[in-house]
């Protein structure tokens, strides 16, 4: 594949300097991190300034009834976009480049292509994404599910978080309840620049990642029942001991993800005890169980074995177990005229690459059945994510929109126009 791009460069500088001012809002003091949890008011913060600067770059935007902002460049013709993009929300305990990156950059390449007074054929777009995170509001991905239609926007408005307030409140509460339609119309393509998250480009030196796909992820809310009593009186042999039962499912999924060996991980997140004293057996646990996979037969093996353990566990603790599923998405493999584009990027840059897929779940899996779809990974230090200290950089941060710069311009095309007036000379 031959690139007919022009040889445009991001601001790497103004790059970094974006993500550390979206960082100080909800910033976790002393660190790089924030706390921006999906639907918050730090959310709203968040979501005001990257709306001014796509404002500041003339793009028209666009909010639809999930909170999905989209800002738009014209082309020299309508149709679909070249979009890219991915979310500004965070895990309570956020890094400042998991899904900021791939937004931030999305603007880098605007401005870039404005400054250099190109006109491309399609349009080119870049959206933010609602609740990625889904830890407030489970499932993850939320918002590009409803984008691409894989969820009626009612259900996901009635969407109840963990403390008890609802999607569709939260959304209007913080002015983010637009009037664009969900879903939308898909895109030309879509692609995602992201941080790796874990260790491989970091460990083998490598700094751009060519995603081939995501792995199956399987998400459920395990409650156990049991009866709160003395722990000092109470006989082991008397006991309904929810803590007890939630302390056996952890381990069981720690050792099945041991048993299946990679890439089957599991993790237990959270965990709940009532009344949590310390001299009381606990009545109830709920937890999460977080199970992922590249291999959908086998994902679904290991949520065959959690159940069977669970229905074992719950005769011999004597306490209800019931379990609820917050999300599950097969495994995702992208479209492979989008791979070899990342590939060809990377090339053409002189960057070193390799391809791999990716562990966590990314708003590019939603559109991959919509549109040719692909992501660019760049490095984690240490594999560091979804923790204040995740850090990427910033030559990787820039070498990777450079990629993303190179793969849009390719695919909306130069328009007509430019190309006159790059043969003239003109100066821009
Ligand atoms: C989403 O970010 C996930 O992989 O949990
Ligand atoms: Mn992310
Ligand atoms: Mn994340």
């Amino acid at each position: 594949m031959i690139s007919m791009a022009p040889e445009i460069s991001v601001d790497g500088r103004s790059l970094s300097d974006r993500l550390a001012a979206l960082a100080s809002i909800g910033e976790i003091e002393g660190t790089d991190g924030a706390c921006r949890l999906a639907l918050t008011d730090e959310d709203r913060a968040g979501r005001d300034l990257v709306v001014t600067w796509m404002q500041d770059l003339g793009l028209d935007i666009s909010i639809d009834g999930i909170g999905n902002v989209i800002g738009t460049l014209a082309g020299a013709t309508e149709g679909p976009p070249v979009m890219c993009g991915s979310h500004i929300d965070t895990v309570r305990t956020g890094g400042r480049y998991d899904g900021n990156l791939g937004v931030l950059a999305g603007l880098q390449v605007i401005e870039a292509v404005k400054q250099a007074n190109i006109t491309t054929r399609r349009p080119l777009a870049v959206g933010f994404f609602t609740d990625e995170e889904g830890s407030r509001f489970p499932p993850d991905m939320l918002g590009s599910l409803v984008y691409t239609g894989e969820l009626p926007l009612e259900e996901a408005l009635d969407i109840v978080g963990t403390d008890g307030a609802t999607v569709g409140e939260e959304l209007s509460r913080i002015g983010y309840r637009g009037s664009a339609p969900c879903p939308s119309p898909p895109p030309h393509a879509f692609i995602e620049l992201h941080i790796e998250q874990g260790p491989i480009l970091d460990t083998e030196g490598i700094v751009i990642g060519v995603v081939t796909g995501v792995q199956g992820i399987s998400w459920a809310e395990i409650t156990v029942a049991g009866q709160s009593n003395h722990a000092g009186t109470t006989p082991m042999n008397m006991r309904h001991d929810a803590g007890w039962a939630a302390a056996r499912i952890a381990v069981f999924v720690h050792e099945l993800a041991e048993k299946f060996g990679p890439p089957q991980v599991c993790t237990v997140g959270r965990v709940e005890l009532h009344p949590n004293l310390v001299n009381v057996v606990a009545s109830d646990a709920v937890l999460t169980v977080d199970m992922r996979n590249t291999n959908d037969n086998l994902l679904t093996e290991a949520e065959n074995r959690l159940a069977a353990f669970l229905k074992e566990l719950a005769a011999e603790s004597d306490t209800e177990i019931t379990s609820r599923c917050l999300a599950r998405f097969a495994p995702v493999e992208f479209a492979p005229e989008m791979i070899d584009r990342v590939e060809q990027a990377a090339a053409d840059l002189g960057l070193s690459h390799r391809q791999l897929c990716s562990g966590a779940g990314h708003d590019a899996q939603m559109f991959a059945p919509v549109c040719p779809t692909s992501m660019i990974f760049v490095p984690s230090w240490k594999g560091i994510s979804h923790n204040p200290f995740e850090h990427t950089e910033p030559e990787h941060l820039e070498a990777g929109a450079n990629v993303l710069a190179r793969i849009m311009l390719d695919l909306a095309e130069i328009a007509e126009t430019s190309k006159i007036e790059e043969a003239a000379g003109v100066q821009v």
